[in-house]
């Protein structure tokens, strides 16, 4: 415990809390596929260099922290709760948060933010990157700096583990996606993807995630807290209120209700007990193990982290940039652009019944 700090300079890397780049840029790219018109046409127009698409902008927090005007910033990319030390001691906001300049509270800044201004570009980039960044477990926990001082190997590689988290998984997962390389048969996804090495990766969340996996529970993701009860819950979700549609916007915006769900992984996958007790000395352990990848990777723990971020982004935007005429509210149109999923529902019952009339 008390050689801490002098070790720290060795292990603090610049990418320190947050998702790694590619990361970011999958969240962002799940979520330009789900949007509805109007949230494609506002982004045309706010981001005219990408031409509208989100994944370019994905990182952009992530550079800016760096730099002495945006210092302030950084605090923005995680939350502390208090007395939270996984796995032997979880807690998410029982015992209060070291500060609310934080992840949880930039989102609903940010929310309403742009909501009340959607010309507010700035907003816009901070919420992409945060709404990424609190779907990363090791950003909603304060041991270790989030696991930036913990030296792990991963396949033999030294590395922390918050960057493991960051992106190493994601990297394997990348690497090792040897199917999906043949577009789907959907524009909606196609038109979206950008030619990067991980489109086979997202080809694959969403036609046997999102179409397969996830398929029933997925509606659950989108419960928030009634806003009527808003005041027994924390300030996170009141911040909202202060828009003129905060009550519309906190029906679909609860990043406190997103964070509890993953911190439950934060607590119960991120730190291998073989780190010991606090303040204990251990080896740097290796990590691609069956008892600690194993699940991780069975579970598809990150894929599902990864598309629950880009699909609560989608909603988000939808939310803030429907048009005020559209009187059935976002539950008309449905949080997210489906489409893509109905057709191939529809493609797969027609190919049934060919089947069914050639037998
Ligand atoms: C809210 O946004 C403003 C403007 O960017 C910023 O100064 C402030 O620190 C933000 N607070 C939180 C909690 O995000
Ligand atoms: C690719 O698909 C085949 C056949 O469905 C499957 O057995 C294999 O595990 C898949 N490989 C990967 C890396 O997903």
């Amino acid at each position: 415990m008390h050689l801490l700090p002098l070790l720290l300079p060795l292990f603090a890397l610049p990418t320190a809390y947050s998702w790694g780049a590619v990361g970011h840029e999958i969240v962002a790219t799940i979520a330009q596929i789900h949007l509805h018109q109007p949230a494609q046409q506002a982004l045309q127009h706010l981001l005219p260099n990408s031409k509208g698409h989100l994944a370019p902008i994905a990182s952009w927090a992530d550079r800016l922290r760096g730099l002495p005007y945006y210092s302030w910033s950084g605090e923005l990319h995680y939350t502390s709760p208090l007395g939270d030390w996984p796995p032997s001691k979880c807690h998410f906001g029982d015992e209060g948060w070291k500060t609310t300049h934080d992840v949880l509270h930039a989102i609903s800044n940010y929310t309403t933010r742009l909501s009340l201004d959607p010309s507010d570009v700035t907003s816009l980039k901070f919420l992409v990157h945060f709404i990424g960044d609190a779907h990363q477990p090791l950003h909603l926990t304060n041991r270790d700096r989030g696991g930036n001082d913990d030296r792990v190997r991963f396949e033999g590689r030294l590395m922390n583990l918050h960057s493991l988290w960051d992106g190493g998984f994601i990297t394997k997962s990348v690497r090792e996606q040897s199917n999906y390389t043949e577009a789907l048969p959907s524009r909606q996804i196609e038109s979206n993807l950008r030619g990067t090495i991980y489109d086979p990766y997202i080809r694959l969340l969403l036609w046997e995630g999102v179409r397969i996996w996830w398929r029933t529970s997925l509606p659950s993701w989108f419960i928030c807290p009634s806003p009527l009860s808003l005041s027994s819950l924390s300030s996170s979700q009141l911040i909202l209120s202060t828009a003129e549609d905060g009550e519309k916007l906190s029906s679909v915006v609860c990043p406190q209700t997103w964070a509890q769900e993953t911190h439950k992984i934060t607590c119960e996958r991120t730190f291998p007990p073989s780190m010991g007790e606090e303040g204990e000395e251990h080896q740097v352990p290796e990590l691609n193990t069956k008892e600690y990848y194993g699940p991780i990777r069975d579970g598809n723990i990150i894929e599902k982290l990864l598309v629950q971020g880009g699909l609560r982004l989608a909603a988000t935007l939808n939310a803030i940039f429907e048009p005020e005429e559209d009187g059935e509210g976002v539950e008309g149109k449905g949080l997210l652009n489906f489409a893509w999923l109905e057709e191939a529902a529809a493609e797969g019952k027609q190919s049934e019944r060919r089947v069914v009339e050639l037998a």
